[in-house]
């Protein structure tokens, strides 16, 4: 498990770095995110939210298991937008309105290095175009519509 970094530490600022290399401490690092990302009780997890600049990113929505996206690029799966609700583990108590497309075709590799090509909507669909943020130096709160606390610090 890995220390997840919040907002204001430049790596989460840079653009992440393609991973070229699929070996055995790719596996490592990609299992060490699994743990992290679901100790967090995360939807998703990038590999610059624990230091490493590198384009990789975890999720598990809780209905297509769990998946790891290396080198991930995406494109729209029609004109479609929903704005909803999203947080994020390197804004703690932070939740924000965000425009996303309700449908993504994204590409990307798994970690033996094999292609991939998945659809996806609903929260995976988000989660896709917010990690992918993550790779490119980009939080949520720079796209939010609203910015509001989450109920945990609502308690007053
Ligand atoms: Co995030």
């Amino acid at each position: 498990m890995s220390e997840i970094i919040i907002a204001g530490n430049p790596i989460l600022k840079a653009v992440a770095e393609p991973v070229t290399v699929f070996d055995k401490k790719l596996k490592f690092l990609i299992n060490d995110m699994k743990k992290t990302l679901y100790e967090a009780n995360g939807v998703g997890l990038a590999a610059p939210q624990i230091a490493i600049s590198k384009r990789i990113f975890v999720a598990d929505d809780g209905e297509s298991g769990f998946e790891a996206y290396i080198n991930p690029e995406w494109k729209p799966d029609g004109d479609e937008t929903i704005i909803d609700s999203e947080g994020c583990l390197s804004v703690p108590n932070l939740f924000g309105d965000v425009e996303r497309y309700a449908s993504v075709i994204v590409k990307y590799q798994d970690m033996h290095g094999k292609r991939k090509v998945k659809k996806a909507s609903g929260l995976l669909a988000r989660c896709i175009q917010h990690e992918t943020d993550h790779l490119n130096g980009i939080l949520f709160i720079e796209k939010a519509i609203s910015l509001h606390k989450g109920p945990k610090t609502d308690e007053e």
